[in-house]
């Protein structure tokens, strides 16, 4: 595969066959402003998984459908399309065609998103339309399971991963701009709880793979965390 680096608008680029990106790793490490900011220097579009599971998860909590309520929820799916589109320079969510950027962050979601997660026939529907989304390739995805299940032949897998301190500090910083009420202590339980559910769920938990290369953010600035992609990237096809 083939690299030209080309200076485009000022700043390096580098073109690239066209491949897929798989990031996994905890939450609050970094990893979507990471992933977009690398598919935005390779002129990739960008996935995030995460926010396709806390849409149905606002979806089903709207209409009052409580996670064990399993035909309820299978019906349910059939009313539901999620898509994304820019709005002012940003990739934003929707939830049939309403604009659910914001909510989907709430504390409430935050909350109920893992319980949702962990059930088999909704993960079965967004990872077909995940790997939908990513059949042309050209594609960073970001989540939980892009290594293992959606894509685990990706041409690049990467694990995120970092202190739950620090990680904490980071969302609750990020957070409190449109959630004013959120307490740091609110933020860190919501990550301790994501933690172990999304690791020892019984359907796809978040796993490092032996091909994936693992990166510590606890130290890292985004920009740090961009370049050692574009490393790994680089590492591999040049
Ligand atoms: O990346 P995030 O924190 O927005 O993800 C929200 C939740 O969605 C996370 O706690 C687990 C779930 N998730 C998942 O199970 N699989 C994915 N590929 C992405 C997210």
């Amino acid at each position: 595969m083939s690299i030209v680096k080309e200076v485009l608008s000022g700043k390096l680029m580098i073109m690239i066959n066209d491949i897929i990106i798989a990031i996994d790793g905890h939450s609050g490490c970094g990893k979507s402003t990471t992933a977009k900011k690398v598919a935005e220097y390779l002129n990739y579009s960008y996935l995030d998984s995460g926010a396709m599971y806390r849409s149905v998860t606002l979806y089903l909590y709207r209409n009052e459908i409580h996670y064990e309520e399993l035909n309820n929820i299978v019906k349910a799916l059939e009313n539901i399309n999620i898509s994304f589109k820019y709005v002012d320079g940003e990739q934003n969510t929707f939830l049939n065609e309403e604009n659910v950027e914001r909510e989907i962050r709430s504390e409430k979601i935050s909350d109920l998103v893992s319980k949702y997660s962990s059930i088999p026939e909704i993960r079965k529907f967004l990872v077909h339309r995940q790997k939908e989304l990513g059949k042309d390739k050209k594609i960073v995805v970001e989540g939980r399971d892009i290594t293992t299940v959606v894509f685990p032949n990706a041409e690049i897998k990467v694990f995120m991963t970092a202190n739950i301190e620090i990680r904490a500090k980071r969302r609750f910083e990020d957070m409190k701009r449109n959630h004013p009420e959120i307490t740091f202590s609110d933020v860190m339980k919501n990550l301790e709880e994501r933690d172990v559910k999304d690791s020892t769920r019984k359907d796809s938990p978040l796993l490092l793979t032996e091909d994936a290369i693992t990166i510590d953010t606890s130290d890292l600035e985004i920009e740090d965390q961009v370049k050692k992609i574009i490393d790994i990237i680089e590492a591999k096809f040049s």
